[in-house]
């Protein structure tokens, strides 16, 4: 059976943090929006402020998004104080504003962590998950067609996990949940989607160190095991995962110790 539209209405205050450019100081400024829709997304609220501002000469608020249904990463909003908004596995994107009261005061920001700077408003620069991701985030082997993967058997217990870990959209909420901007829970999950698969073990060893050094290198912090990523991840993703990742970190690590470099590309168990 499928669900009658709303149409009930409601009005709410959005305190928007606005921030010229890079390196520019920034302010929250307020925003009345009356007579939404509760169906409305919360992308959808921010075009219809937008629409008002625009009418009125202002420069609209600038804010980050594609998809808008869960899948690319893109929206990147602080809502209220949480990374995406008050539900659980969600993204901004899928946020209603049937989920705030009416005459709600709501606070936006953009993801607050030293390696995602602000460009501008609401839209930070994440181009440091892409440099991770380089480090060591794909396979070079060659995997041939269809049929030689569907030959491959992997074991269910494997496959599921793999598929768990594979479900990062690399939207960065887990950097700015946590206190020490740590990136150990998007690196955990593309080094384990990969490690858990029978392609992914030639270069294991190697992708883990690359991946983690890389992101020390470009100033994530370490995890102290806080859970605030996976409590923020749109996708659930478990912090077990940062386990996991440790675990290969270490093992890789004296593997490496002991192993001439050019035959240093396997992987433990
Ligand atoms: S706009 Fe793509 S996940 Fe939100």
């Amino acid at each position: 059976m499928v669900a009658e539209a709303s149409n009930k209405t409601i009005s709410v205050t959005l305190r928007v943090w606005r921030q010229a450019g890079p390196n520019q100081p920034g302010s929250f400024v307020d925003y009345t929006a009356k007579g939404l829709n509760t169906n409305m997304s919360f992308l959808e609220l921010l075009d219809v402020v937008n629409d008002d501002i625009t009418r009125q000469g202002g420069e609209p608020i600038a804010f980050a998004h594609d998809c808008r249904e869960g899948i690319c990463g893109t929206c990147s909003l602080v809502i209220d104080g949480k990374p995406h908004g008050p539900h659980r596995g969600v993204a901004s994107c899928q946020t209603y504003v049937r989920s705030f009261a009416d005459g709600a005061v709501i606070t936006v920001e953009p993801f607050r962590a030293r390696p995602f700077p602000v460009v501008k408003d609401l839209i930070t620069d994440r181009a440091a998950f892409d440099k991770i991701q380089q480090a060591g985030g794909y396979i070079s082997v060659r995997t041939g067609a269809a049929p030689d993967a569907n030959a491959n058997a992997v074991p269910k217990e494997d496959a599921e996990l793999a598929m768990d870990a594979a479900a990062c959209i690399g939207c960065g909420a887990c950097v700015a949940a946590c206190k020490n901007a740590s990136a150990m829970l998007f690196v955990a999950a593309k080094v384990s989607h990969l490690g858990l698969m029978p392609q992914g073990q030639p270069e294991r060893d190697k992708r883990v160190l690359a991946m983690v050094n890389t992101a020390d290198d470009l100033g994530f912090g370490s995890c102290t095991n806080q859970y605030e990523c996976s409590a923020a991840c749109p996708k659930l993703i478990s912090h077990d995962f940062i386990a996991r990742l440790n675990r290969d970190y270490i093992g890789a690590t004296f593997r490496s110790a002991f192993t001439p470099a050019s035959a240093n590309t396997g992987g433990g168990a």
